[in-house]
């Protein structure tokens, strides 16, 4: 009988500090996932800012000469087109007549426009390419196939895109000489400032970008390519 009374305290003394283990180990339980889970979220946190920080500043849908499924590259109806599908960003080429002025034209464009293969914009003056683009006028914006001026092109899209890339074509007989001037005093007001000329723009709306074009990428603050100007 006393045997089993001191047995049973003995048995006692174990069962109380095994209770406090319980609760403590329940308690360590109940801590346990949601540290896990705050560290797992963490971590899918840092994944998706490293990896789909594009998300944040998706990349800009550009229409390469305008929308040239619809329309012939570089034409009015081609700008429409794209204009009406609402893409971010339109590219237009830059070709120099002749006698001094940009048009809105690549090489490849006039020679499939007059049926010439051997044609270069740099070799027609503007009355050609002005009477060239008539023969392809049409009343339909859709469907108006006739070559625009830079100011022109740019007055049309300017407001309605993010941004606009100016491939501006070096091409004979003049190459680069004064080109990157002539460039910018359409897209930029000239304000000379120690022989470089700066902003503002003329067209503040969109930013723009000039590609292959050496003289311009060095304008815009000394950036290598592409160098975007903005207001
Ligand atoms: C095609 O263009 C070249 C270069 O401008 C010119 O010399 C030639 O006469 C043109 N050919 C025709 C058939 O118009």
């Amino acid at each position: 009988m006393q045997q089993s009374s001191r047995s049973r305290k003995a048995a006692l003394r174990v069962r109380v500090p095994s209770r406090k283990l319980m609760i403590l180990s329940l308690a360590i339980f109940a801590i346990l996932p949601p540290i896990f889970f705050h560290f797992r979220l963490r971590r899918l946190q840092q994944l998706q800012l490293t990896k789909c920080r594009w998300l944040n500043d998706p990349p800009l849908v550009c229409a390469h000469g305008g929308d040239s499924s619809k329309a012939s590259p570089n034409t009015m109806a081609s700008y429409f087109h794209a204009l009406q599908s609402r893409v971010d960003c339109i590219e237009i080429d830059v070709s120099r007549s002749s006698d001094g002025v940009l048009f809105a034209l690549h090489d490849r464009d006039l020679q499939r426009l007059n049926g010439n293969t051997s044609s270069k914009v740099g070799y027609m003056n503007s009355e050609e390419i002005r009477k060239l683009s008539a023969s392809h006028q049409s009343t339909s914006k859709f469907t108006d196939e006739s070559i625009l001026t830079i100011q022109d092109a740019l007055m049309l899209t300017a407001n309605s895109v993010r941004q606009i890339v100016l491939d501006v074509k070096v091409g004979p007989p003049f190459y680069e000489k004064k080109l990157a001037k002539d460039v910018l005093s359409i897209v930029i007001l000239p304000k000379e400032k120690n022989n470089l000329i700066i902003e503002p723009q003329k067209f503040s709306s969109p930013s723009i970008l000039f590609s292959s074009m050496p003289p311009l990428r060095d304008i815009c603050n000394g950036r290598h390519s592409p160098c975007v100007c903005r207001s």
